[in-house]
């Protein structure tokens, strides 16, 4: 039987070839996306840790914002070292994990995880999938991986590898297949990383199951996502006022430039003005920008094409009046 193939010749190996996952891994610790099977939907993955890899994830969906992104783990031990395990972790790990269960805790002392990949936040979402061909994978990229779901924005998430081909197929560098997933819905996601238990996201894992194990859980309300742009609790903000489009430097402010504009700027996103780059150097740059004695950080014109899309979006939501 011949391999495959797709619209764009992308390679769709099996997932339980050993050979094929030490293609895997070697594309993903180079940089590259590969997509791969999960029990809820196929991932579109990328190095966690790399903050350009985690940028191409999002070039490649066509995201319009940078919402933060769950990576995923082999084992619980390998995902509390990178989020804080808390008591009710511990609980809820022990029950679902390995499954369809993502969890979001702050960031552990040293996590490695881009910043682009939270978002900006102190907080890491993460999950151990209950594919064991996932976790076979995972354990041996020996990196968190980074994977939404591998469809691009605004369409439904693939649940085969033929679906992954279609969507995504010229912007991958390899799919694996692990046939048709079992659940076919995305995880169940929950934060922990507050005083009480939130449900951020329903999925197969119900909040029934949560309250069996933690107690009364809050749901998130769809109306908490649009009361404050920039100072939501799920959106980073740097303490310092954010000036866009900015030409000048004015007294206490710090520059942030895009394309090489100004040879005093204190940072650059971009010096070429490649989009991507100026994506995977975003949150760094304004968390290293927030600094006591800037009263704002003037924001050098970024253009809307490609990534800039969703530079904007952020961009945009920093320099809303705070409350
Ligand atoms: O089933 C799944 O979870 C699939 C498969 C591929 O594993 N993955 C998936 O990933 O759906 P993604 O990155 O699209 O899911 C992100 C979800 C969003 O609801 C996002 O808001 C939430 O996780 N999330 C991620 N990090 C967060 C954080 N630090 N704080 C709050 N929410 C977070
Ligand atoms: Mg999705």
């Amino acid at each position: 039987m011949s391999e495959p193939t797709t619209p764009h010749d992308v390679p769709i190996r099996p997932v339980d070839d050993p050979e094929s996952r030490a293609e895997a891994v070697r594309l993903l610790r180079a940089g590259a996306l590969v997509a791969f099977p999960t029990e809820t939907v196929y991932g579109l993955g990328a190095d966690a840790t790399d903050e350009e890899a985690v940028a191409r994830i999002f070039a490649a969906k066509e995201r319009p914002r940078f919402n933060p992104l769950i990576s995923h783990l082999p084992t619980a031990e390998a995902a509390f070292a990178l989020g804080r395990a808390t008591p009710a972790a511990e609980r809820l790990a022990a029950a679902h994990w390995p499954g369809p269960l993502t969890m979001v805790l702050k960031r552990a002392p040293g996590c490695p995880i881009a910043w682009l990949a939270s978002a900006g936040l102190e907080t890491v979402a993460l999950r151990v999938p209950g594919s064991a061909a996932a976790r076979a994978l995972l354990a041996e990229v020996g990196r968190p991986v980074a994977a939404p779901s591998a469809n691009r924005s605004g369409r439904v998430s693939p649940t085969t590898a033929a679906h992954v081909a279609e969507e995504l197929g010229d912007r991958v560098a390899l799919i694996l297949d692990g046939g048709p997933c079992m659940v076919g819905l995305e995880s169940t996601v929950v934060d922990l990383s507050g005083a009480r238990p939130r449900l951020l996201r329903p999925g197969a894992v119900t909040a029934e199951q949560l309250q069996a194990l933690l107690g009364p859980v809050e749901r998130a309300e769809a109306g908490d996502a649009i009361t404050a742009p920039g100072m939501l609790a799920s959106h980073y903000a740097p303490r310092a006022a954010v000036r866009l489009d900015a030409t000048d430097r004015l007294p206490g402010e710090a520059f942030l430039d895009f394309g090489g504009t100004r040879a005093d700027a204190d940072l650059d996103l971009s010096t070429a003005g490649d989009p991507v780059e100026a994506a995977a150097r975003l949150f760094a740059a304004l968390r290293a920008l927030d600094r006591p004695g800037v009263t704002a950080i003037a924001v050098a014109p970024v253009p809307a094409a490609g990534l800039g899309a969703a530079i904007n979006d952020r961009l945009q939501r920093a320099a809303a009046p705070r409350r």
